[in-house]
């Protein structure tokens, strides 16, 4: 009874995504499959609600089967199910709620809803079996916390952004530029070649003490360089675009780097710094945290990048430690839009 196997379902943006995570001293991902959505919503130019919920309805079971033939179980060598139960798209959400209670119910098992975000902020666990407390700094396309972790139900948000998610902004350059989407990426790889020096972006929010952040403004200033490029020069060259992105991810670079520099400054009995989140891929960013965790001689924990962005694994995850915690939910389980830790 000491090994736990849990199948973990992930539904609440534009992945859809089953997980086996066993639980035997060590944590293991037996299985894990994510079904993307990129194409579907391409055209649209951001997630659309209605299509991503029917496209998880449609996937959610094949995932599962997926992942049970994947490791050679079956539902009866599980021990609960979890899924995210919120926050995030309430369609998708709903969505994989009615598919958990569905196996729950078919194959009487424990069920167990989890948050979202617990499952982000308790990756490093999943991955590098970190111990208990740590600074969690998640930063994505929807979230941008910083989040003290004491246990797997004790989280206490020390700071984050009071507008937009960093990864919303990248994805809003990338567009306003005429890169592709998803924009993290694209405006990274442009800002290789580029000269951040350029233009002066503003660093929001670095003169406030504290920890929250804004990136609403860093948007609104690209949209005032480009325009006035292109009102100067008649159109942009690719050292253009190269610039505008190399000093917009600087600025982001910095007010991440600093309030997590005040973060880990507040908290000195944190002696690791952990990130996930998809702006976590951003080697720049990367970088720079790195720096700031080994200036306040802190350990720094980065997931793979698979287990950075959205997956079931984590939720899988984070449902093992809250059964072992005694937590047990049951049909009344409801979907939640929002939910905060
Ligand atoms: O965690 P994630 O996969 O999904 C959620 O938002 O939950 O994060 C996706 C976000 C997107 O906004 C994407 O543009 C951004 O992460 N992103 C990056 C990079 N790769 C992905 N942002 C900056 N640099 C990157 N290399
Ligand atoms: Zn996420």
């Amino acid at each position: 009874a000491d090994t736990l196997t849990i199948l973990g379902l992930e539904s609440s943006c534009d992945d859809t995504a089953a997980a086996i995570v066993r639980l035997n001293g060590t944590a293991e991902i037996l299985a894990q499959t994510v079904h993307g959505q990129a194409q579907l919503h391409a055209a649209f130019g951001g997630v659309v609600p209605e299509i991503a919920a029917r496209a998880h309805a449609e996937k959610l079971d094949l995932c599962v089967a997926e992942v049970l033939r994947a490791s050679g179980l079956t539902l009866r060598d599980m021990d609960a199910i979890a899924v995210t139960a919120g926050p995030g798209l309430i369609g998708g959400v709903m969505s994989g709620v009615m598919c958990a209670k569905g196996l729950a119910a078919g194959a009487d098992l424990p069920l167990i809803g989890v948050n979202h975000l617990a499952g982000h902020a308790l990756t490093p666990r999943l991955t590098d079996a970190v111990p208990y407390p740590y600074l969690m700094l998640l930063v994505s396309g929807g979230h941008c916390q910083f989040l003290r972790v004491d246990g797997a139900q004790e989280f206490t948000r020390i700071g984050g952004t009071i507008d937009d998610a960093p990864g919303e902004a990248f994805d809003k350059t990338a567009r306003l530029l005429g890169l592709g989407q998803p924009g993290g990426p694209a405006v990274e790889a442009e800002a290789r070649q580029g000269d951040a020096a350029r233009h002066a972006f503003p660093r929001p929010l670095l003169d406030r003490p504290g920890c929250d952040m804004s990136f609403s403004g860093l948007k609104t200033a690209l949209l005032r360089a480009r325009n006035a490029q292109m009102a100067e020069a008649g159109g942009l060259t690719r050292q253009d675009r190269a610039d505008l992105c190399a000093g917009f991810q600087a600025a982001v670079r910095d007010v991440l780097a600093e309030k997590t520099r005040r973060a880990l400054a507040a908290h000195p009995d944190l002696r690791l710094l952990a990130v996930a989140g998809g702006v976590a891929a951003n080697q720049a960013i990367r970088a720079a945290l790195v720096d700031v965790a080994e200036g306040a001689d802190t350990r720094f924990v980065a997931p793979p990048l698979a287990l950075c962005t959205d997956n079931a694994a984590m939720i899988a995850y984070a449902g093992a430690e809250l059964f072992r915690l005694g937590v047990r939910d049951d049909m009344t389980l409801a979907a939640r839009p929002r939910w905060p830790l």
